[in-house]
């Protein structure tokens, strides 16, 4: 069963006496393990698209399944649940807490799902040890670079072992060297640990690095393809058709 399931989804915006038609009948399915970019020219749809996969906005038509559930007709309450229990988000703003450290940074979603403090502690370490920022945990945001800054909301992403990552962008803010390795690290944890991502990008350099491609322009799909994904400079061998084995990765890749 796919994980996630878009069907015929609508987003029509109204400004005033305006009507903007975000996204007009958009339809796709995502397996487990896949790895798929949403591309197209800034404007064609992939925030909008995103945030209704995320539950962070309604569709005006259509419907999005995550394991055969749809996500309208829930409460909010049981939205922000799924949300917490199965997605995982990665902004292109990074969006982390100025005032936390970067422990405490990943730590954040499951202080929210109630998980107790030694163990969510222990899991936060992990995954700052997975992102390769072990010696950060106590720094703050701001003594970070860019691309660090990107590993901490990837390590905060997967902190509640989603099945699906959401990714808006993850590189646009990094130059392209940096947004390599953002990817390196995202094909290494889709490998390693069968996390499903769906990211977002206009830059053809990113999304070599796809299993799959949804081609969006004006808020339509106007393809998709598969593809070998290119190999990244993590040295992980990038992970293969989607419905394939998982694999332990190379260790001690440094993104
Ligand atoms: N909150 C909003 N209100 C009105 N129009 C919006 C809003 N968000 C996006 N749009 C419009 O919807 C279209 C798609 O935008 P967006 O999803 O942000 O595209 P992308 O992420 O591909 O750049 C654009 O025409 C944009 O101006
Ligand atoms: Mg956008």
């Amino acid at each position: 069963m796919p994980v996630l399931e878009v069907a015929d989804v609508h987003k029509t915006y109204t400004l005033g006496k305006t009507e903007i038609h975000a996204l007009k009948g958009v339809s796709f399915a995502v397996s487990p393990g896949d790895f798929l970019s949403i591309v197209g020219p800034s404007g064609c749809g992939k925030t909008t698209l995103l945030n209704i996969i995320g539950a962070i906005d309604q569709p005006t038509l259509g419907e999005v399944r995550i394991d055969g559930e749809p996500l309208s007709g829930l409460s909010d309450n049981d939205e922000a649940d799924m949300r917490l229990a199965r997605m995982g988000f990665i902004f292109q703003a990074f969006n982390l807490i100025p005032v936390l450290n970067i422990l405490e940074n990943v730590e954040f979603p499951l202080i929210l799902a109630g998980v107790k403090p030694r163990e969510r502690r222990e899991r936060a370490r992990e995954l700052i040890e997975a992102v390769d920022l072990t010696d950060y945990g106590t720094h703050k945001p701001d003594e970070l670079s860019g691309g660090q800054r990107q590993r901490v909301a990837i390590a905060r992403a997967l902190v509640n072992d989603p099945e699906l990552v959401i990714a808006d962008e993850p590189t646009a803010n990094l130059d392209s060297e940096t947004g390599g390795m953002i990817l390196a690290l995202m094909q290494r944890l889709n490998v390693e640990q069968r996390v499903s991502f769906i990211f977002s990008t206009h830059d053809p350099d990113i999304m070599r690095y796809a299993k799959r491609i949804v081609r969006l322009k004006d808020g339509l799909v106007a393809g998709v393809d598969e593809q070998e994904p290119a190999a990244t400079a993590d040295g992980a061998e990038p992970g293969g058709p989607a419905s394939g084995v998982g694999k332990p990765g190379s260790p001690g890749g440094r993104p």
